[in-house]
């Protein structure tokens, strides 16, 4: 998979795909990142990036010419599956996005900024638009990085133990059930007896139980919908 990032900031997606996971995807060739400098494809001489907005609307838009140059070379060199935009008014990122998505070769994703951009480029460039939650961030960029991350590390071949993607929280709109680690009492605290017993039955009965009722108290929405797709 090939994923495009055009950013008017590109240091700040520096650091998230250089560590771990991320980057042992990379070194294996599952996952190809690419970030553009957006201010590369302003023809403007002082290779500005931005512009006013029409009518009374205060703050500035990003300008047409150079997201319409960075995403036609793009475009130029090969198919692109989608061409997303980060928004706070697009929709809501989540599993089923990141399982999506997952399953493309190749997408871009344009980092909104300022005031966001010109209506007629969402209309006619843009394929998807995405958000990432209900608050507002200074631009895109962490946005990509969260998209980029909940994808790569679906694609086969990057985590590990294939099989634990699978079992992520949200997968099954459940989520994790608690995790224990040595010593076996800690401060007077003992992981439960289940864990201890070898029993691989009762200790999956048991943990679907605590997913079960973890959802249930601090993820009323998602447990509606798993009891929906459990019908
Ligand atoms: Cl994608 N961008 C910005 N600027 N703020 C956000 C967001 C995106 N998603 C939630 N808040």
């Amino acid at each position: 998979m090939r994923i495009d990032i055009i950013t008017v900031l590109p240091m700040i997606l520096e650091s998230p795909f250089k560590h771990s996971i991320l980057k042992r995807a990379q070194e294996k060739g599952l996952a190809e990142i690419h970030v553009h400098n957006l201010r590369d494809f302003s023809e403007n001489k002082h290779k500005r990036v931005d512009d006013y907005s029409f009518g009374k609307g205060a703050g500035m838009v990003m300008a047409i010419q150079p997201i319409e140059k960075a995403i036609e070379f793009l475009k130029s060199q090969r198919n692109y599956d989608e061409i997303i935009f980060t928004t706070p008014d697009g929709k809501l990122f989540d599993q089923k996005e990141a399982n999506t998505l997952s399953l493309k070769k190749n997408i871009i994703i344009l980092c909104g900024h300022y005031k966001g951009i010109d209506q007629r480029i969402r209309d006619t460039l843009i394929t998807k638009e995405i958000s990432i939650g209900d608050y507002v961030l200074t631009g895109g960029e962490v946005a990509a990085a969260i998209i980029a991350d909940a994808t790569i590390r679906l694609l086969p071949g990057v985590l590990s133990d294939e099989t634990s993607a699978l079992t992520d929280s949200f997968q099954d709109y459940l989520l994790s059930p608690p995790v224990y680690t040595r010593p076996a009492e800690y401060k007077g605290m003992k992981v439960p007896d289940v864990l201890l017993s070898g029993n691989d039955r009762l200790v999956d009965e048991w943990n679907l139980g605590q997913a079960v009722e973890r959802t249930k108290k601090l993820r009323p929405d998602l447990y509606r919908k798993y009891l929906e797709e459990n019908e």
